[in-house]
């Protein structure tokens, strides 16, 4: 039966080779690569690999074969882990929540620092495995007892899934720390984009909380932080940025926010706002608070546009402090332990860390504030994927491991 299996395998490479071409045009059509990123060609490839991807998810989920993140899941499922001989890795639950837990072998007498990490991953992509070779690293080189949490997300979970996992794993391994041998005042939380804004969140929450040791740092790496303004200069800037596309921003936070596409343009616009609310709001969300040296000449957007009411009853849910933690009382922020905060220059998300970086300082939290002129969104994770790593993922690594020894 070779007529049949050779049509088959014809057909599969037509659509594979389809998809490329589909994905090369579309990022040569519509992507930005600035000036100040290096090995621009790397990026472009790895780009158009990853537009390959979504397009073949987009097509499974149209033929009702998986959707585009299950799809996207599988995929990263095929990437390889590193075992480590210098580690104990442990697979665990808490309560539902998937967890893995990195010991260093090697473990000093006394009780080590703890790290508690939220992957990133726009809801749709990151897990346990993705983030394997990171935590390894972190764990070892801070000499930390790390905790990573497999919290739920797309397509099956929905918002606050990821906020009540986060906060639950948290609880949990804070209420245990004796038991995993960490010392209860060297405990940092840490995480990148998605994470990163679940890692500020979570250090909120767990303000004033008498009953659990207080966390001594907290490490946000390109987070999310609000989804009000999303005009300040960095989302205009960079919206055509790989890899995180003002277009794959929109498509993650709308399925996870549960919000119909149709109100695209009203969100983005920023018409969604109460004049009320933004006029309460804007001393915190506003481009005025960016340093000028952040803004590109030229006649910013009129933000908000008019209001529209039906566009606010439909996506308040955006104005929850539990989505956009840049809303927090001063009160709370003031009592926050001191925070590493960094942003990548060509990166959409750079100025949810320059509001928040204010915010915290003007609040007396003391902020580190570690800025990639070279950095883009997403880099991180390709820090030990050499050929494919870029001079700022290990440089990024780097400093967050040496902040972390440096006040522990
Ligand atoms: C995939 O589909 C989404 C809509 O769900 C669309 O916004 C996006 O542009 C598509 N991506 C690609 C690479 O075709
Ligand atoms: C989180 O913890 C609360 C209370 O401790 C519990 O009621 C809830 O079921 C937990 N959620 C998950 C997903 O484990
Ligand atoms: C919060 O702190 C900022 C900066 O110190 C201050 O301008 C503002 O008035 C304070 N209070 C509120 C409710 O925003």
């Amino acid at each position: 039966m070779v007529g049949p299996g050779l049509v088959l395998l014809a057909t599969l490479c037509s659509i594979l080779l389809g998809a490329f071409v589909w994905a090369v045009s579309e990022h040569f059509l519509t992507t930005d690569v600035p000036s100040t990123l290096r090995q621009p060609a790397k990026l472009r490839f790895l780009h158009c690999l990853f537009l390959s991807m979504v397009t073949l998810g987009n097509i499974t989920e149209k033929l009702g074969i998986c959707s585009m993140p299950r799809f996207i899941q599988f995929l990263q499922d095929t990437l390889r882990i590193k075992k480590d001989h210098r580690l104990v890795v442990t697979n665990l639950h808490f309560g539902t929540i998937p967890v893995r837990l990195f010991q260093p072998m090697a473990a000093s007498p006394s009780p080590q620092r703890g790290f508690i990490f939220f992957h990133g991953g726009a809801s749709v992509c990151g897990s346990l495995d993705v983030y394997h070779n990171l935590c390894s690293f972190l764990s070892l080189e801070t000499d930390s007892v790390l905790l990573s949490v497999g919290y739920r997300k797309l397509p099956d979970h929905h918002d606050p899934v990821i906020f009540r996992n986060c906060l639950n794993a948290s609880i949990h391994f804070l209420k245990a720390l004796e038991t995993y041998g960490v010392d209860p005042s060297r405990v940092v939380i840490c995480g990148d984009s998605v994470g990163g804004g679940y890692g500020a969140l979570i250090s909120q929450v767990l303000v004033g909380r008498s009953d659990l040791p207080p966390i001594r740092a907290q490490v946000l790496i390109y987070p999310v932080l609000q989804v009000i303004n999303l005009q300040l200069p960095s989302y205009q800037q960079n919206q055509n940025v790989p890899f995180l596309t003002q277009k794959l921003m929109l498509t993650c936070l709308f399925r996870y926010l549960i919000v119909d596409f149709s109100w695209r343009d009203a969100i983005l616009s920023g018409a969604f706002i109460p004049p009320e609310v933004w006029k309460k709001y804007s001393k915190w969300l506003s481009r005025d608070n960016i340093p000028k040296r952040f803004q590109r000449p030229g006649c910013p957007p009129v933000f908000p546009a008019p209001f529209n009411e039906d566009a606010y009853l439909e996506n308040q849910h955006f104005l929850d402090v539990e989505i956009s933690p840049l809303l927090r009382d001063n009160e709370t922020l003031a009592r926050l332990p001191e925070a590493f905060l960094v942003s990548c220059e060509n990166d959409i998300l750079r100025d949810d860390t320059l509001l928040y970086k204010k915010r915290l300082e003007d609040q007396g939290v003391p902020v580190t504030w570690y800025h990639v002129e070279d950095g883009f969104h997403g880099a991180l994770i390709l820090f030990d994927k050499q050929p494919l790593s870029f001079p700022c993922s290990l440089k990024t690594m780097n400093a967050v491991t040496t902040y972390i020894r440096g006040i522990l």
